[in-house]
């Protein structure tokens, strides 16, 4: 059989999905067939998880059976509480939460993927546990307690409450929740493929999620969005912006939060967030990194005219949660806290119909090379 090697798969699907598809010239994102922007204006992100997972709508019982189900199931054993204080609390909290939701899996024995109601099970456990896990490694590191989760509150609004003890204002909560919608799912990217090499294996779901989140971590996927604060506040002022682009761009470094795999226009995450930072920085009052990111953006669009490179989900997202108060490091477990609910989706496709992944390769390497005896090399 001829094989062409496409670096990086480019171009090479991977599965046959009905979960989410890309336009990425027309800069297009729909979740089962619903427009993202429809999403953030209408949903919630429990409600679009439960899109993403079951391939439609909940009706309202449906939905209050859901969020009932991840509300009662948000809690976490003391001993992964005890786990996560024996980690060194300089340590990334990516790679905390990877522990901990590996050693998850160990808690709930169920393991038979082939059994659907503990699958069900199983992705409430996740999509509920997972911003516990977060919040309490945060407080943890701190020198804090964690704060056990409060049912009366929604799914965001209770994540602030785990980070901070505080409720975070209603405009916080709610673009908070329109994040979380925008990060939950994004077709065939790297921790999704990672996630479904593992599933295909038949791996219990904490340990595909525990690979996604391996997968995630790195700058050019999830890690991106640090990666954009860091670089924002090495800029400093609006001012130096210009300059920053362009010498970056002359030594051909790469501007985080910029480009995308499949977008060649504005990633419509971006816009979305850009709207959304304009609404908290005019009620909240501005800062110099909103300043900063919007002279950055003008630069790019300048300085890369013509090579379709524009800001993508990763831009704007950190500064939305910088602005919150929220811990820079924190913010790709933020993205792993919503992206769990496309993994599952995408768990729960692969096991539909499995097959195990076993790529080919193109052996480059040499043939019948004698062994030469070591007292000899
Ligand atoms: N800044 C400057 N130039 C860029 C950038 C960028 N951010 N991204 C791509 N380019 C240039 C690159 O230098 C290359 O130019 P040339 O053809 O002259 O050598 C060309 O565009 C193609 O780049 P590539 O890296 O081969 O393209 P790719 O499809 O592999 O890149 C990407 C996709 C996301 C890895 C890349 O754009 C990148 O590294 N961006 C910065 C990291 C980032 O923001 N990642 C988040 C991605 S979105 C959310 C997610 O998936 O988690």
């Amino acid at each position: 059989m001829p094989h062409d090697f496409m670096p990086g798969l480019a171009g090479v699907p991977a599965a046959t999905s009905s979960i989410s598809d890309v336009d990425g010239q027309r800069g297009i994102l729909e979740y089962r067939g619903i427009r993202i922007e429809e999403l953030c204006a209408h949903s919630s992100y429990l409600e679009s998880a439960y899109l993403l997972l079951f391939g439609h709508l909940p009706t309202p019982a449906q939905l209050n059976q859901w969020t009932g189900d991840v509300t009662h199931h948000r809690r976490i054993k003391f001993r992964i509480i005890d786990l996560l204080k024996c980690l060194p609390e300089q340590g990334h909290p990516m790679d905390a939460l990877q522990a901990a939701v590996a050693a998850l899996g160990m808690f709930y024995p169920g393991r038979n993927v082939k059994d659907v109601e503990n699958n069900y099970w199983s992705a409430v456990r996740l999509v509920a546990k997972l911003p516990t896990i977060v919040a309490a490694w945060s407080r943890l590191r701190h020198g804090d307690d964690p704060i056990p989760p409060r049912d009366d509150l929604g799914f965001s609004e209770n994540f602030f409450y785990m980070l901070t003890e505080a409720g975070p204002l209603p405009l916080w909560a709610k673009i908070f929740d329109v994040c979380l919608i925008l990060h939950a799912e994004h077709t065939m990217n790297a921790s999704t493929f990672t996630g479904l090499v593992t599933a295909s294996t038949l791996a219990d779901p904490y340990t595909v999620v525990a690979s996604s989140l391996g997968a995630l971590k790195g700058p050019l996927h999830g890690g991106a969005n640090e990666e954009v604060l860091v670089m924002l506040k090495q800029i400093g002022t609006p001012a130096q912006a210009r300059s920053h682009v362009a010498q970056a761009l002359s030594h051909k470094k790469k501007l985080m939060g910029f480009g995308h795999r499949v977008y060649k226009v504005k990633d419509p995450r971006a816009t979305i967030l850009e709207d959304l930072s304009q609404r908290l920085f005019k009620e909240c009052g501005n800062s110099p990194l909103y300043e900063t990111a919007l002279e950055v953006e003008r630069a790019a669009g300048e300085l890369l005219k013509g090579k379709a490179i524009y800001p993508n989900v990763d831009f704007y997202s950190g500064i939305i949660y910088d602005k919150m108060g929220i811990d820079v490091d924190l913010f790709t477990p933020l993205f792993a806290m919503a992206r769990v609910s496309g993994w599952l989706a995408h768990w729960l496709e692969q096991l539909r119909e499995n097959k195990l992944f076993r790529p080919d390769q193109i052996y480059a390497g040499e043939h019948n090379r004698p062994y030469v005896p070591l007292s000899q090399r």
